[in-house]
């Protein structure tokens, strides 16, 4: 079978290597496409690259800027079907979420151009007379992303949409596991007009492309989306760099006992088996009111049990594969942990035989908020259920682990729903409907182990700018700010 090889892209220009690594389909374990194996060396020229054009990209009026997002935005709306099926295949989640990742990358390109007519900074009074204060945005610089592979489109579109528009230039760094979907990205700013050295695409592993970018001396901000423990060194590694960090989630749904308990059902199935539960917002836990959580136990598991695994690229699939191997063997090693913990596994938690690295959703029943399943990300299918009598006590629950991203609570009394909207630590709270699905004009992000970055919405562009002050005092003499204001 022929298998392309791929180029990364620096200083406007596609350079391949001799050393490539393997890009597979983890539904059928095939090689899809090969890519550089980068190395320091390759972010180094990037980082040149992107200091080169750094001046006149940032002095592009921000207009002009945004007219390549939204043409970028455009051109993706017009392959939308082709990309969708790439997703499908390279990543493995099914067609519709799939066409889903590369709506939000659309969406947050057209969202972000809007910025480029906007970009407001504040202006004030002076405590002076004949003198004017204002804020403006800055760039912030060369700055490195580094992508996941679980939305290979919406997450770099995420960031690249405030990077660019705010005037910064990039190094790209994409997840090892979906480098296709970024080079396919890269490639329509190209064709849409991006000038070179603005985006360069770096593809190899983290441990030395990620480190180099993460350390290097000319990088001035980090974007990063992934592991706790990859934030964690992160934040060790890059000095006084910029960073931004979306780390992972552990989210709680609560079922209050007078909750329409068939919605709860559907909310909880979408929002821990849909994408296979690698969503940093999966729904891992549900904390359930005592009086109902047999019956919405009971309902769970029968419609767990109907979920029908399949690559994504074919329609009868509800849940496709895990990522790669070593992403099945954590799950799996979590169901086993599970079962050490004493808690009771009601369905599913094996995997399927074969080249596809297929599991079946798990749930497990009578789980302690002690337990290592219900603190820990699975960053797969498997779902904690835990019990409660107050809704004090539910809340407790939620708050206690070390993330803080998204969380629900389904009810219908008011005073419940804003109960919870007050008390619960995280960055993103539903009322009425799964942990996952945010829209791109609402900031995202979290608290505590999550980190604290917020990207999308007006918010996402505080993370890829400066605000400088300025004064500018008119009086034409010397005016002292505290001692000359009488
Ligand atoms: C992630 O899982 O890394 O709200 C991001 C959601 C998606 C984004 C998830 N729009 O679930």
């Amino acid at each position: 079978m022929f298998v392309a090889k791929h180029k990364m892209y620096i200083g406007g220009r596609w350079i391949g290597k001799k050393t490539l690594f393997d890009d597979h389909d983890p539904a059928t374990g095939n090689v899809i496409a090969r890519f550089p194996l980068g190395d320091e060396l390759d972010v180094d020229e990037a980082v040149f690259a992107a200091h080169k054009s750094l001046d006149a990209w940032s002095k592009t009026p921000p207009p002009s800027r945004a007219q390549i997002l939204l043409r970028v935005s455009s051109m993706l709306r017009n392959e939308k079907g082709r990309l969708g099926r790439l997703v499908a295949k390279e990543m493995g989640k099914v067609l519709p979420e799939a066409l889903g990742d590369v709506q939000e990358a659309i969406d947050m390109l057209e969202y972000f151009s809007g910025e480029g007519r906007r970009l407001f900074g504040n202006t004030t009074t002076s405590e002076l007379k004949e003198k004017f204060c204002m804020t403006l945005r800055r760039p912030v610089g060369v700055m490195g992303l580094i992508t996941p592979w679980n939305f290979p489109f919406a997450i770099p579109a995420w960031k690249l949409g405030a990077a660019l528009v705010c005037g910064n230039t990039v190094v790209l760094k994409p997840s090892s596991d979906t480098p296709l979907c970024a080079y396919e990205l890269v490639r329509i700013f190209e064709k849409a007009g991006l000038p070179p050295g603005v985006l360069n695409l770096v593809t190899g592993p983290a441990a030395t492309v990620g480190e180099a970018i993460v350390k290097h001396p000319e990088i001035d901000g980090i974007s990063f989306t992934g592991s706790k423990a990859t934030g964690e060194w992160i934040t060790k590694n890059a000095g006084l760099k910029k960073v931004g960090l979306e780390l992972g989630g552990k989210n709680a749904i609560i079922v209050m006992d007078d909750a329409d308990l068939d919605l709860a059902v559907d909310g909880i199935i979408w929002g821990a088996f849909g994408t296979t539960g690698q969503r940093c917002t999966a729904a891992s836990r549900v904390i359930a009111d005592s009086c109902i959580k047999g019956k919405l136990v009971d309902e769970l598991v029968l419609r767990a049990k109907k979920l029908r695994l399949g690559s994504g690229l074919r329609k009868s699939s509800d849940v496709g594969p895990l990522i790669n191997k070593a992403a099945l063997e954590k799950v799996e090693s979590y169901v086993a942990i599970g079962q050490e913990e004493g808690a009771k596994l009601l369905c599913g938690g094996k995997r399927i035989p074969g080249r596809g690295l297929f599991f079946q959703p798990a749930i497990f029943d009578s789980v302690g908020k002690e337990m290592r399943i219900a603190r820990e990300e699975i960053f797969g299918p498997v779902l904690s259920v835990l019990e409660f009598d107050e809704l004090d006590e539910a809340i407790d629950i939620a708050n206690s682990v070390e993330y803080g991203l998204s969380s629900s609570i389904y009810t219908k009394d008011v005073n419940n729903a804003f109960r919870a909207i007050e008390n619960i630590e995280a960055g993103i709270t539903y009322v009425n409907a799964s942990t996952i699905g945010a829209e791109v004009h609402l900031p995202f992000g979290g608290v505590k182990g999550t980190g604290h970055t917020r990207e999308a919405g007006i918010m996402g562009i505080d993370e890829f700018s400066h605000v400088k002050t300025v004064y500018v005092d008119y009086s034409g003499k010397l005016q002292r700010a505290q001692i000359d204001t009488e």
